[in-house]
């Protein structure tokens, strides 16, 4: 292990074996997220684990701790794409509530420049950075991109569902108009792995998840996904200890067209976030994202009776997926941005 002198603060790699690293990096993360998101459930040990042990395929993933005397006082995190996007980097930087405002994300991003450049990377993406719906409330992530000179490149809106408010009727009425404009499709629904019989479609649907949704001033190149990928992602995902639900669109032709997925985790099941829901371009006009997403909701419902929140992010131009969220009922929580920082 290479430990570095930064600012007074020594930075150390955390090895996925080191189970003391890997669990001084999520009581990190809790002390944030009960800061700076209080109404979020605490990260899932299971899920902050596996991110160490089973990185998404095609990323390689690298993450640091700092310490102040021993203590940890901060880290962070670099994600390097290796199928696609090979002149981006994607870094995360947490520091603990009482050790800010001393330099320390300064160092730490400083410490992300360097490793980064080494590779080869000419831009830096903060990825779903968490802001505050009122702009006049504290905004330390905000604040301190703005001062390191990166750009909110891609402006978002974190919705969140209240289970227990869905109005069953509005629902049935969503639902029946799609169910009208629905001739010569059919749905299909799963837990866990992508069927090996859809992997193809669901490569094709995944990687034009990169494309077809609003990137807006982000330069984000598009991403390569096969079926093989989709299973290490699979595989990934259950080593993290999710629980993917996910709801179908089938052609006639027998091609799978759209898709849906709400995850949970090992932990707080009551908690649950939506992930990729998209429609083949030819496919779309038919209410096909309306349908699968009320349908995905129901059997995430039932799967886990216990579900009572989901939360979704999109960006703000992306009015479509918008209408059919606020329809059923998600109202805006947090904003989330993709901070962007040439090298
Ligand atoms: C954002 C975060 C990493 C900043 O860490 P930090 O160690 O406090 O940052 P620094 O001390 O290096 O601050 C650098 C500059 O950012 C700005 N800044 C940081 N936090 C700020 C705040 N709460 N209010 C106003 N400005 C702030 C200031 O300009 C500061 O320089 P200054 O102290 O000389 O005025 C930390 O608040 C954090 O961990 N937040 C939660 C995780 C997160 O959002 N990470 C993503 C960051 S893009």
């Amino acid at each position: 292990m290479v430990t570095v002198s930064l600012s007074g603060l020594s930075l150390a790699p955390i090895e996925p074996s080191d189970d003391e690293a890997v669990r001084q990096w999520y009581e990190l993360r809790c002390s944030v997220v009960g800061a700076d998101q209080p109404d979020d459930p605490p990260p899932c040990w299971v899920y902050e684990r596996g991110r160490f042990r089973h990185s998404w395929s095609g990323v390689d993933k690298t993450g640091w701790l700092a310490r102040d005397a021993g203590t940890v006082a901060g880290g962070c995190v670099l994600r390097l794409p290796t199928l696609d996007n090979l002149h981006n980097a994607e870094g995360e930087i947490l520091v603990a509530p009482e050790h800010r405002r001393r330099g320390i994300g300064r160092a730490l991003l400083a410490h992300l420049r360097v490793e980064a450049t080494r590779q080869g990377r000419i831009r830096l993406v903060g990825s779903e950075v968490d802001h505050p719906l009122d702009p006049a409330a504290p905004d330390p992530a905000g604040r301190f991109a703005t001062a390191c000179a990166a750009v909110p490149a891609l402006v978002e809106t974190r919705r969140r569902l209240e289970v227990d408010s869905v109005d069953p009727a509005v629902l049935a009425r969503l639902d029946a108009q799609a169910r009208a404009k629905f001739q010569g499709y059919s749905l299909v629904q799963w837990v866990g792995a992508t069927p090996q019989r859809w992997l193809d479609d669901a490569a094709y649907l995944t990687g034009r998840m990169s494309t077809d949704a609003p990137l807006d001033d982000l330069q984000w190149d598009p991403e390569v996904y096969d079926a093989a990928r989709i299973q290490a992602d699979d595989a990934s995902s259950l080593a993290r200890g999710l629980h993917m639900v996910t709801t179908a669109a089938v052609h006639s032709t027998g091609q799978l067209v759209a898709f849906t997925k709400i995850v949970g985790f090992a932990t707080s099941s009551w908690f649950a976030g939506q992930w990729n829901t998209i429609v083949a371009p030819e496919h779309r006009g038919h209410r096909l994202g309306t349908l699968i997403k009320v349908a995905n909701l129901r059997y995430a419902v039932a799967q886990r009776p216990e579900l009572r929140v989901i939360d979704t992010c999109n960006a703000d131009s992306n009015l479509h997926m918008i209408a059919i969220n606020e329809a059923m009922g998600f109202r805006p929580h947090r904003r989330m941005a993709e901070w962007q920082l040439d090298l």
